[in-house]
């Protein structure tokens, strides 16, 4: 007795590197369940499914021709509370964290920012396209709360935890090194596979964390199949000379989480752009995955981040890292992201850029069984999207010729205000309403 909907227009499915477009595309779509039943030709699609069938509930369709479908984006490191502070005027890493971030996750002991500030984020991940994150809260339990809290509300499917720190912080942000560790314990108890939630146990990184939480970070990542880690990784020169400083008999970087049982398929690692031979071997044999974040990189000056190297020992998600990176939007992320393999020799083409941030990132999240991409039974999260959504983009649109010419150009200018509508799991959650 599903409810079926019948969506009409060109389809981008993000299988394989090689992206699958179809034409008078349709997705079919079971409103009972929020999964995807088929798709392809929309003839096809409607002959199959438009009459309904005996002791059927009737079929919706939603016709979005000359528009383009594409699954949601996924965001595999973004800091919801540093929304209120992106673009933050002249530091590099450890300053700005210091001078701005630290002040500012500050204020999220009071729970009504951070239900505040959760609501507006996760409406802003689905005004820019992106239905699934990998996602820093900070470290009050309250704010993971709010976050997931809102996050089940619109049923997106989502990963956070709380974030460790007790040293080399404000007190303010520190929690003492047990408590810390206790605070995910009961998040995990409460949230991890709660519907579409899950749990990343979230080191800050290792210059705030005590060896001892560290380890205890590690213990408690071992003790469970399922559960995320995530952390921050050889970003900044100053940051690898701190770390260097606390951990003398160390290898380097990598090896402190090594040795505190950090690493592993499930743990996502952002940055990873200043790294020796040695530890790009570790990454694969732990199969340790990185998130690469342009827009930060460059806005913090962090250096330029090594794709195709990278991408030859493990899995590389891209993502925002806002507020150090300084848009939501998955598409500018892959605009800067291929201004910076340019700057390499590099040059990355749409097809892997929108394979990335779609069956490419929940690969790299372990989540690609459920999202990523248009195949039946995954969850229908997918944006419409409007190609033509501005004059610039109308005329520039008008003068392409081919496929991977009018992606290019998407990628390179397209933002926020191509997302038409964003669906969560079949139901709409975002509408653009107003033109810019
Ligand atoms: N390293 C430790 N904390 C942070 C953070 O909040 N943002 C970035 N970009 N790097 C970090
Ligand atoms: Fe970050």
């Amino acid at each position: 007795l599903a409810d079926k909907s019948i969506t009409l227009m060109p389809v981008v499915a993000g299988v394989s590197v090689y992206p699958e477009y179809i034409a008078n595309g349709a997705l079919v779509v079971d409103d009972s369940t929020g999964l995807i039943v088929d798709y392809g030709n929309s003839e096809t699609i409607l002959a199959d499914y438009a009459s309904a069938q005996e002791g059927q509930a009737p079929v919706q369709i939603h016709d979005y021709q000359d528009k383009l479908i594409m699954p949601g984006f996924i965001d595999t490191h973004v800091h919801y509370p540093q929304i209120d502070m992106m673009a933050a005027f002249g530091e590099q890493l450890l300053d700005w964290l210091n001078n701005y971030t630290f002040v500012t996750e500050a204020t999220f002991s009071d729970p009504k920012v951070a239900q505040d500030t959760a609501t507006f984020f996760l409406n802003q991940l689905l005004a820019n396209g992106t239905t699934s994150a990998l996602v820093f809260s900070t470290s009050h339990p309250q704010s993971v709360e709010a976050f997931f809290t809102e996050s089940q509300r619109l049923n997106t499917r989502m990963i956070t935890g709380n974030v460790l720190m007790d040293q080399n912080a404000p007190a303010n942000l520190c929690v003492p090194t047990e408590q810390g560790i206790r605070d995910t314990q009961d998040i995990i108890d409460k949230w991890h596979e709660r519907g579409r939630q899950h749990v990343a146990i979230t080191p800050r990184f290792a210059i705030t964390s005590t060896p001892k939480q560290l380890q205890m970070a590690g213990e408690l990542y071992a003790s469970y199949d399922s559960v995320y880690l995530q952390t921050h990784l050889a970003e900044n020169h100053d940051e690898i000379a701190f770390v260097r400083s606390l951990y003398p008999n160390h290898k380097g970087y990598l090896d402190v989480y090594d040795d505190m049982g950090l690493l592993g398929r499930r743990t996502t690692l952002a940055h990873g752009i200043h790294l020796e031979t040695a530890e790009y071997e570790r990454l694969r044999e732990t199969d340790t995955q990185i998130a690469h974040c342009p827009t930060s990189n460059l806005f913090l000056g962090s250096g330029l981040f090594n794709l195709p190297k990278t991408l030859s020992y493990t899995g590389v998600s891209i993502a925002t890292d806002v507020g150090g990176g300084t848009s939501l939007s998955m598409l500018t992320t892959l605009s800067e992201a291929y201004k910076v393999q340019q700057l390499q020799s590099n040059p990355l083409s749409a097809h892997q850029g929108l394979y990335h941030i779609t069956l490419g990132n929940a690969q790299s999240l372990v989540l690609d069984s459920k999202i990523g991409n248009f195949m039946p039974s995954k969850e229908a999260d997918f944006v419409v999207i409007d190609m033509a959504a501005t004059p610039m983009l109308e005329r520039r649109m008008a003068q392409t010729k081919t496929l991977d010419e009018q992606l290019f150009v998407l990628m390179m200018l397209g933002d926020d205000r191509v997302i038409e509508h964003t669906m969560i799991a079949g139901v709409n959650r975002y509408s653009r309403t107003s033109a810019t």
